[in-house]
């Protein structure tokens, strides 16, 4: 199998054949959710905790479900109703949770590196749910999935990414990973949201909308971070959304097929437009069900290691899913 590493703490780096089968993966985990009784036996008398230090719906929600229907115990912790509070140091808590044998972390923090830090303190896996600035693994892979389930590949297509991206955990891991598959990668924002360092990754940098959209497969919009603001990076919210919100007018000069991604949450009106979220190009709530599958994959992929818990009890998704799905048949050909 591509993908052996331990603990999953980001993107970067990481081969296409190793991202190709997670993907894989994910795509044959995505059936059980299809099921009537929702649940496979494959991580039976496993733990795994999420430690949120940070707000999330989405991402902690889906590692939750995704640990369920894989039939693990679950546990919650946040920092506000924990000895976080007291001034546990993260190192502290975490040994303290590993005292307890569970068979991975699932870690979102606000500092960049906070789960690389953690994977030097523990031995169980640990997951990022998306550290600072840094990294957001598991969505990224939700979003490639999306991407290939819908236009059939990756690689040669132009994926604009617009908005914040110096604070995008999300931008950063999708750069990685739309990098590693072949897809060219074109940042869109304000200069001060997208320094000119960003080419390093390997991107075209464009700071007007038009430009970055232009003939675009894919856009994905991310989310203004104003918590991590702590100047102002534009004159108002108005003038950000006057020349950098995803309105219909700029979809329009977009290829045809092009489909729209935002990771969640949306602030309609300022990143996008509501009749663009909601409209037939977007893909929104695609992600937020193929991120359950990815989370169930990496949970398969890091926590049940030995073949007695292995996918021979998973039954018909044994085998991985086809690379590419069938492609797109039109605008509103199967989105949901
Ligand atoms: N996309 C994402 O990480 O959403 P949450 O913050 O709700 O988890």
């Amino acid at each position: 199998m591509a993908f052996t590493q331990r603990h999953l703490l980001g993107l970067e780096g990481m081969s296409a054949e190793a991202i190709g089968a997670v993907l894989d993966s994910a795509a044959s985990f995505k059936e059980i959710s299809e099921r009537d009784i929702k649940k496979v036996p494959t991580l039976r008398g496993k733990t795994v905790i999420n430690l949120f230090y940070e707000s999330s719906t989405r991402t902690r929600t889906s590692f939750e479900i995704a640990a369920k229907r894989l039939s693990a115990d679950t546990i919650n912790v946040s920092a506000s109703g924990s000895s976080v509070s007291k001034g546990e140091t993260l190192a502290d808590t975490a040994r303290n949770l590993e005292a307890m044998k569970p068979d991975a972390l699932v870690v979102r923090h606000g500092t960049s590196g906070a789960c690389a830090l953690l994977a030097r303190h523990v031995t169980c896996p640990i997951i990022n749910a998306g550290d600072g600035c840094h990294e957001h693994p598991t969505q990224a892979l939700l979003d490639c999935l999306t991407i290939r389930e819908h236009l059939g590949r990756i690689s040669g297509l132009t994926v604009a990414i617009v908005g914040d991206l110096l604070h995008s955990r999300v931008g950063r891991s999708n750069v990685h990973a739309l990098r590693a598959l072949g897809a060219n990668v074109r940042l869109v924002g304000p200069p001060t949201l997208l320094p000119p360092d960003f080419a390093s990754f390997g991107c075209e940098l464009h700071h007007r909308l038009a430009d970055g959209v232009r003939d675009a497969d894919v856009i994905m919009m991310l989310r203004i971070q104003r918590e991590r603001m702590g100047r102002n990076f534009f004159p108002s919210l108005e003038e950000y959304a006057q020349y950098f919100c995803l309105t219909e007018e700029v979809v329009r000069l977009a290829k045809p097929q092009v489909i729209i991604l935002h990771p969640g949450p949306m602030n309609r009106g300022l990143e996008i437009a509501s009749s663009v979220a909601d409209g037939p190009y977007s893909l929104v709530m695609n992600q937020v069900t193929n991120g359950l599958a990815v989370r169930m994959a990496l949970l398969y992929m890091l926590v049940a290691r030995s073949k007695a818990s292995g996918l021979d009890e998973l039954e018909p998704a044994a085998t991985p899913a086809p690379a590419a799905a069938e492609p797109a048949r039109g605008r509103s050909g199967g989105r949901a």
